[in-house]
């Protein structure tokens, strides 16, 4: 009906306009129609309600819409109530056809179709980030070629960063994801630096990476990030010192013992865990981002945390910790994107660890080599973390958890921040009266 314009008196002839339109759309009926457009005068108005209550008498009900919707449309268009009047026929309202309610329902019609789109596009796309599509440094064209065959290997695939003989900087080297990040980087044709606090477990790591990968270097450095020694971080300086180092894993982490409230928190546990997880990466990629910038190349990965995400009470200094890591990491991102490095944060959910006292995997707690796989396989890939750049995560089950955070709940809210209390009040008591048991047990 858009064709119809102004008032109904001053547009007779468009009104007519409209009716032939009908006619030619309409079949039966149709003569009924070029009677009344004939009509053409004045007199228009009364004919056009004849014209109604013709049609209504006529077999198509194509027709007999057409000319109740164009009925509607003159009513709400002139709000002529002698026209209304005039109708032979019940006709809802004009004042309802444009009432706010309905324009608010039709409002809200558009956005839920526009929400509910965006959330399937999201969805699909977290499903190609996991499941289907390969690392961002990888060039897709492999993918989408017919010819050629997408099994790149996982060294090819972290070719991007450096060449074959570049070295990788893992911290938190020699337990849990760390030493996986260690052994699955050198699978893929990287010399290895591995630091940690303790001498004897980096030998034995080194020792398994050459025996395991003959063509491999490997470097160790002991060092304890709590003390946040300046003689340390020269030590450091000097072991990368004219080599090349392509990759930095910032995985050193420390956590709270158990959960416990801020207010108790010990001063020296709450100093660790600043100093470790924020002080310790700071320190090192420092170190490490100048030669990366000087060569155009190379990726700084941290081990980020759901406590980063979502503030987590009863954990809430490590999870500041690692929300200052989110910050700091994604805000680093966007500096050296352009100087062709990759900066990426992962925030892992639980993996089997020794900080996350878990020992058996469960399809949300995968062991390190699978994590570490998924982090390696879809680098620059940002899995359910899509609202925030430079971060992945890439751990199918994590991923649906971020995604269903970040997207459908928010990770701010009271909700997330009463359930994740609640868990970690649970868990603070069971390990309280496991502590009690271990006690009671050396006192006997
Ligand atoms: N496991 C999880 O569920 C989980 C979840 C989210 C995020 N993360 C993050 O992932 C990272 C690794 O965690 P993980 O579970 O693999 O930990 P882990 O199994 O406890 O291993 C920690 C590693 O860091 C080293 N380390 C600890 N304190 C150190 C210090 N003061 N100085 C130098 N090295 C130190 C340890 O070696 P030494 O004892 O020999 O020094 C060990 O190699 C952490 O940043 C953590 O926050 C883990």
């Amino acid at each position: 009906m858009r064709h119809v314009r102004g008032s109904i008196e001053s547009t007779e002839s468009q009104v007519l306009k409209s009716w032939w339109r009908i006619r030619r759309r309409g079949a039966s009926g149709s003569t009924v129609v070029a009677q009344a457009s004939s009509a053409g005068t004045v007199e228009a108005k009364i004919n056009f309600s004849t014209v109604m209550a013709a049609s209504l008498r006529t077999s198509s009900p194509d027709i007999q819409d057409n000319l109740i919707s164009l009925g509607h449309w003159l009513i709400a268009r002139t709000m002529d109530s002698r026209l209304r009047e005039l109708l032979p026929f019940q006709m809802p309202q004009p004042d309802s056809l444009s009432s706010p309610v309905q324009v608010i329902v039709g409002g809200l019609a558009v956005v839920g179709f526009c929400y509910t789109s965006y959330l399937l596009f999201s969805f699909i796309r977290l499903l190609l980030s996991v499941f289907v599509l390969p690392g961002a440094s990888v060039s897709l064209k492999p993918f989408l070629s017919i010819r050629q065959s997408p099994s790149l290997t996982r060294s090819e695939q972290l070719r991007k960063f450096g060449p074959k003989g570049s070295w990788a900087l893992v911290t938190g080297a020699s337990d849990g994801i760390g030493k996986e990040f260690a052994l699955q980087l050198a699978r893929a044709g990287y010399n290895i630096l591995l630091v940690s606090r303790t001498e004897s477990k980096l030998a034995a790591l080194a020792s398994e990476i050459t025996s395991k990968y003959s063509s491999t270097q490997t470097k160790t450095l002991a060092m304890d990030f709590a003390q946040n020694r300046d003689s340390d971080y020269a030590r450091l300086e000097d072991s990368i010192d004219g080599i090349d180092i392509a990759v930095l894993i910032n995985n050193v982490g420390k956590s709270h013992n158990m959960p416990v409230p801020f207010a108790e928190t010990p001063e020296d546990e709450m100093m660790d865990i600043i100093t470790i997880n924020c002080f310790g990466t700071l320190r090192v990629t420092q170190l490490v981002l100048p030669g990366m910038i000087q060569r155009r190349r190379g990726l700084v990965l941290t081990m980020g945390s759901f406590g980063g995400l979502l503030p987590s009470p009863l954990l809430a200094t490590y999870s500041g910790s690692k929300a200052f890591l989110q910050q700091w990491s994604t805000a680093l991102g966007a500096e050296v994107a352009s100087k062709g490095i990759t900066v990426e944060l992962v925030p892992a959910y639980l993996v089997t660890s020794a900080m996350s006292k878990i020992r058996r995997p469960t399809m949300l707690v995968p062991n390190p080599r699978g994590f570490v796989s998924s982090v390696l396989k879809s680098l620059g890939r940002s899995g359910g973390a899509q609202s925030i750049a430079y971060t992945s995560v890439p751990y199918w089950s994590h991923a649906i958890m971020a995604w269903g955070l970040t997207t459908l709940v928010g990770t701010m809210g009271k909700l997330p921040l009463g359930i994740n209390k609640s868990m970690h009040e649970g868990i603070r008591k069971r390990a309280l009266k496991k502590l009690e048991r271990e006690k009671g047990k050396k006192a006997a």
